[in-house]
């Protein structure tokens, strides 16, 4: 059987992404903290895909979570990892006099570091049956700035270095990266960030996903946008 573990699963773009992968008659581990929503959403994804689907509470935003559980209850209760979506991820806007330490390890770890921690440990069993794609869901931010964003676009920045020289290191293990760079989707994401001001047009979380799950099947390396004007943007970009 394949399968998928998706952090981030429990709302917008993740739990998309579980739905498409469901249809593909992926089994899924879905990771992310409110277990109400993770219920409910298995519960649906059997009963509309048949499909085996499990989930796990883990708290991604510290150092203290147990990440290396993941494994472990990925080797009991399933068989091959075809893929690994790193999406869990959180905003902050503000403007830098009132960034706080807590603040920045919040983002690093939930944005970054965990995808690191959770990635190291995944890419073994990767590498053991000689094959995976790992998804990352990182954004358009990364190439395009926008004032007071200035610490949630450095995790995202670094994200895709991390993984863009990690494609490099993994590529003879048969071990595909995929870097996806929404732009402003219509999800959670946006919830209590307190901006003073609306994003004119946002995608849907589906958009994102059918087009994350089209990549896949193609079984190659990709740096993927949503749409030609976000890859124009990001060609633009070395001019901001
Ligand atoms: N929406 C956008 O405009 C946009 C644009 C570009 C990129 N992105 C990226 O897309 C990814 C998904 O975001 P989204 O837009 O789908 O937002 P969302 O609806 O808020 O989803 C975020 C997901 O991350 C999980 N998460 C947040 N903090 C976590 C923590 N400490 N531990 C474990 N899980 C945690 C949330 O689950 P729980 O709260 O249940 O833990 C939720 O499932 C993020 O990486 C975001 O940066 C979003």
């Amino acid at each position: 059987m394949k399968s998928a573990i998706i952090t981030g699963a429990s709302s917008g773009i993740g739990k998309a992404i579980a739905y498409e992968l469901a249809k593909e008659k992926y089994e899924l581990l879905l990771i992310a903290r409110r277990e109400n929503l993770l219920n409910e959403i298995c519960e649906d994804i059997r009963n509309k895909f048949k499909t085996k689907v499990n989930y796990l509470i883990i708290d991604l935003s510290n150092r203290n979570s147990n990440f290396s559980f993941i494994k472990d209850y990925f080797l009991e209760n399933y068989d091959n990892l075809n893929i690994l979506v790193n999406n869990a991820g959180i905003g902050y806007y503000g403007e830098i006099e009132n960034l706080r330490m807590e603040d920045i390890e919040r983002l690093f770890w939930t944005n970054l570091f965990s995808h690191i921690l959770i990635t190291k440990d995944l890419v073994d069993i990767m590498k053991k049956q000689g094959f995976g794609t790992i998804v990352n869901i990182i954004s358009l931010i990364a190439f395009f700035p926008i004032k007071k964003w200035s610490l949630y676009a450095s995790t995202k920045s670094a994200q895709m270095g991390f993984f863009k020289s990690l494609r490099r290191e993994l590529y003879r293990n048969r071990i595909r990266v995929i870097n996806v760079y929404p732009s402003a989707t219509e999800t959670e994401f946006f919830n209590n960030l307190n901006l003073p001001y609306r994003f004119p047009q946002l995608d849907k979380p589906e958009k994102v996903a059918k087009k994350v799950v089209k990549f896949i099947k193609k079984n190659k390396n990709a740096e993927v946008f949503i749409s030609p004007l976000h890859w124009l943007a990001h060609k633009l970009s070395v001019w901001f």
